[in-house]
């Protein structure tokens, strides 16, 4: 993609990535990414913020020289995760007396990271002002909008809200502004289940600033710029707010047949009971762990239930399933209840190990386990009727904090 105006002497300069499959080795990104890189050519000065990852530098030197620019001032880092800031060294070179711009936090991290000592930069703390000639930014931090440094940066002229991870998208296109598409939500869905979901207080609060803000765009260095910034706020109001869906996530993990009983049944009863159903199959075939476990994490954005059906492997929880449960752990979806639901062969401690792997869903209600030795019988099946019904009557309890 060439570099793109987004408005008077703002271009975005980043990449596209559209075959990248996966992200830190655990996301899936089907829709590949972006890293996004901007520059802002002020009257007195040029500012460029962030940069790309490592592998694209060379795609992403040409396109500064195909846009002639000589000389960069500033280069501003607003995270130091390598995706944004791994190119930063080899630019240099090429731009020998660019200053580095960036907050202490990101300071602290790209000592380490990145091997920076902190003489390089200028520091810039909250609410600090970069005059670049009628540009001037200013910096807010949002820590935890992924790292401990994550910074946005506000520019005055247009009024674009730089927001680093924040609002972003693993979504690769060539069109620079998202459009209302249904799969660009989706993708942005997914990338605030998998990076903003186990920070959803901060990420709260940083919408409801950013509403304040009223920018006119948000540019993330992820995926497309947001020309219509409703369309990515309303989303993350109701992404983070308390409220969840009549909606129960199963996962589930069957090898002869069992679990999948289990799971058929109490998906049946609880659509009876008028409560929606999502099945993810975890083992279907070897790309499925991850692809599923991804859905489970975009369904467990707004859903009120997760329950686990999944089989005993040598004592404990089938792996997959015991993986599947350690990422829903580690992610912190807002789900209301937790269940387990499964069956075994002789003997079984899949109960205290899935307990423990996800003893970190302190808000949610853990629901009576549910284990059947062998086929489930229909005295068996019974039970799998009254778990369902009790769930359902549960969720529906919920009254006024349904979506
Ligand atoms: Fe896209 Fe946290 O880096």
């Amino acid at each position: 993609m060439p570099a793109l105006a987004i408005s008077e002497n703002i271009l975005c300069v980043g990449v596209q990535h559209p075959d990248r499959k996966m992200f830190d080795c655990l996301m899936p990104t089907p829709h590949g990414t972006s890293y996004n890189s901007y520059l802002i050519k002020g009257t007195q000065k040029t500012a460029l913020i962030d940069t790309v990852d490592p592998d694209f530098f060379e795609v992403y030197l040409r396109k500064l020289k195909t846009l002639e620019i000589k000389a960069i001032d500033y280069i501003i880092l607003l995270h130091t995760e390598q995706d944004h800031s791994g190119s930063v060294v080899e630019l240099l070179k090429y731009y020998p007396d660019a200053r580095l711009v960036a907050t202490s936090n990101v300071i602290k991290l790209i000592r380490t990271h990145l091997h920076i000592p902190a003489e390089q930069f200028t520091v810039m703390e909250e609410g600090d002002v970069l005059d670049l000639g009628e540009h001037t930014l200013t910096f807010r931090k949002i820590p935890f909008a992924h790292w401990p440094d994550n910074t946005m940066v506000y520019e005055s002229k247009s009024k674009i809200l730089f927001t680093s991870d924040l609002f972003g998208s693993h979504y690769a296109s060539n069109r620079v502004f998202a459009t209302a598409s249904h799969e660009i939500k989706e993708a942005a869905r997914a990338y605030y289940a998998e990076i903003m979901m186990p920070f959803s207080p901060q990420v709260r609060k940083y919408t409801e600033m950013v509403i304040s803000i009223a920018p006119s765009m948000i540019a993330s260095s992820h995926g497309p710029v947001w020309n219509d910034p409703s369309l990515i706020l309303n989303k993350y109001l109701k992404w983070t707010g308390d409220k969840v869906n009549k909606t129960v996530v199963i996962p589930y993990v069957s090898m002869h047949g069992s679990s999948n009983v289990i799971m058929e049944r109490l998906t049946w009863r609880l659509a009876k009971k008028g409560i929606s159903v999502l099945c993810r199959n975890l083992g279907a075939d070897p790309e499925s762990l991850a692809v599923e476990t991804g859905h489970v994490l975009n369904d467990l954005v707004t859903a009120a239930a997760v329950v686990f059906a999944i089989p005993t492997v040598l004592g404990g929880p089938h792996p997959a399933g015991a993986y599947c449960a350690m990422v829903v752990n580690a992610l912190r979806p807002k789900t209301r209840f937790i269940g387990l639901v499964g069956s075994y062969g002789w003997g079984t401690k899949i109960e205290e190990v899935f307990v423990s792997l996800t003893s970190g869903l302190k808000k949610a209600h853990r629901l009576e386990t549910l284990l059947f030795e062998g086929l489930p019988t229909e005295e068996d099946l019974l039970k799998v009727d009254q778990y369902a019904d009790d769930l359902a009557e549960k969720i529906l309890a919920l009254g006024d904090e349904l979506l």
